[in-house]
């Protein structure tokens, strides 16, 4: 009697299971026939009307193949931004994991441009090797910075980035003991938040500092200096992706509270000018240097990508002219290759120069003026691991700083989703449904993780040099391999440059 009745229920399930399958069927087909008509008599997309339904499909793979191109068929070594070798180093070293490697290098050793630390038939033992040393920025300003920080935070705007991402960050610096630039934005609770060290950036559009009018407002600079955590002011010229192009945030990501810390309307783009309205000449530079560290009391610096670079030397002419009191406290030196929320293609791939250019030039001129010691060197632009960061140091940076490097220490994928609103690991997203998976705590200790793995490992590199701490390597510490395939030392190719007398 029971067995019937449940029999009878089953019949009935499956009877309308076969109704629905049905029905479903009945839907998918005049879908799809809707799809084709709709498809065979447009006129805007060539693909589709050739191929009605079918060709959809090319949209979609094409839109995947962003996110699992890098799983299943590049190589280890051969993806850019960064291929999976380097963003490995950043997951383990953020996560803290074993970072050895076993068996063999896959790294070819032979294309030119690979560079190659020369080790000592003598390296530094343990107990000899000793932390990287103090450095003091902006001597003559009311508040030198004194920090031993070698790799520290590149800016990045809250906006670009989401409030979780900010507070990690902010966080971890502090944990690491390195500073947080707050990129163009201005300053936020968040950025606060973890008690780092902040290094406030003044953009062209001067969100944060500006007044009705869009210009520079000495009282609100007055009120960023009264945070004793704000150590340096940074006035960005440029950087490194978008060289002549301010920054550009789509209004999907200009929340209220976003719009009201940088003064603008929220919801509709946030285009920055191409430069600072008031600033189109070096006299004007060291005049907007001059007012902002006299009102900040902080050592103020500027950044900006090389390209055209005759204007270093009239820019140390008047710097001497005028006193060595009246230079840029730090010069931060962005690569063209440089990372960014927004920019045009054309900018992106084709303006500027390389680090690898550049930072010797800037180096070699400051030498060659005499101002080496009293202007600081920060270098950024894919140092995002010991060798790149070695690198620099070789050459002459004082410090260096990363902004991808920290994204994928809070989990970024290279999804290369930063001018939509759909970051899928909440990183530069304002959408709070993809934010819950970026855990603020969880991520500040990667950051600092990723922080303090780099600096013991460039401190491995320095030491199988034989020198005590990172900030001691020198050009001959390195060679480079040239185009006929034989490795040349770093100081062949910039030779040390003697100063004016
Ligand atoms: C999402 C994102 C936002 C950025 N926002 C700024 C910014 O507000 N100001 C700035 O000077 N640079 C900005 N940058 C550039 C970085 O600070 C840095 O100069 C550049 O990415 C090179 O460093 P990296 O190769 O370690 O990323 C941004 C970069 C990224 C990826």
């Amino acid at each position: 009697m029971y067995t019937d009745q449940m029999q009878s229920y089953l019949f009935i399930i499956l009877e309308w299971m076969a109704i629905l399958f049905i029905f479903l069927i009945g839907v998918l087909v005049i879908v799809i026939a809707v799809l084709y008509i709709i498809d065979i008599t447009q006129k805007e997309h060539a693909v589709r009307r050739n191929y009605p339904v079918i060709g959809r499909f090319r949209y979609l793979f094409e839109h995947l193949g962003e996110f699992f191109r890098q799983y299943f068929f590049a190589m280890d070594r051969e993806e850019l931004p960064f291929n999976r070798s380097q963003r490995s180093w950043c997951y383990r070293a953020a996560k803290n994991l074993d970072n050895t490697v076993a068996f063999g290098s896959t790294r070819d050793l032979r294309p030119p441009g690979t560079i190659l630390f020369v080790n000592c038939p003598f390296p530094t033992l343990d107990e000899d090797a000793v932390e990287p040393k103090q450095v003091t920025i902006g001597p003559h300003s009311e508040k030198p910075y004194v920090t031993s920080s070698l790799i520290n935070i590149s800016g990045m705007s809250f906006g670009a980035i989401s409030k979780p991402a900010v507070i990690a960050l902010s966080n971890g610096a502090n944990m690491a003991g390195c500073w947080l630039n707050t990129g163009e934005g201005g300053l936020s609770k968040y950025h606060l938040q973890g008690g780092a060290d902040i290094v406030f950036q003044i953009g062209t559009a001067k969100y944060g500092v500006r007044n009705d009018a869009g210009e520079l407002s000495d009282d609100k600079l007055r009120d960023v200096a009264s945070h004793e955590q704000v150590k340096m002011i940074e006035l960005k010229l440029s950087q490194g992706a978008k060289p002549v192009k301010g920054g550009i945030l789509p209004g999907a990501k200009v929340t209220k509270e976003i719009a009201s810390i940088r003064g603008i309307p929220a919801g509709q783009d946030s285009i920055s000018p191409n430069r600072h309205h008031d600033i189109e000449s070096n006299t004007q530079l060291l005049d907007m240097i001059h007012r902002i560290r006299t009102v900040t009391g902080r050592p103020v610096g500027f950044k900006t990508v090389i390209g055209a670079h005759g204007w270093l030397d009239s820019l140390y002419e008047e710097i001497l002219e005028r006193g060595v009191e009246s230079a840029p406290d730090f010069m931060t030196i962005d690569s063209a290759d440089g990372g960014t929320g927004a920019a045009p293609m054309p900018l992106m791939d084709d303006v500027g120069m390389p680090i690898q250019e550049s930072l010797p030039l800037v180096v070699d001129k400051l030498t060659e003026y005499g101002l080496r010691d009293r202007i600081k060197i920060i270098a950024s632009g894919k140092l995002i691991t010991p060798t790149n960061v070695a690198w620099a140091l070789c050459i002459g940076a004082d410090f260096i700083t990363s902004a991808r490097g920290f994204m994928f220490a809070l989990g970024c994928i290279q999804a290369l989703q930063c001018n939509k609103n759909t970051c899928p690991t909440g990183v530069t997203t304002h959408d709070k449904d993809l934010q819950r998976g970026l855990n603020p705590e969880d991520k500040a200790v990667r950051v600092k993780h990723y922080a303090k793995n780099m600096v013991k490992e460039v401190g491995i590199i320095a030491h199988s040099c034989g020198v005590h701490e990172p900030r001691e390597l020198r050009r001959f510490h390195a060679r480079l391999v040239s185009n006929e395939g034989r490795s040349v030392p770093l100081d062949k190719i910039y030779p040390e440059v003697m100063g004016r007398s």
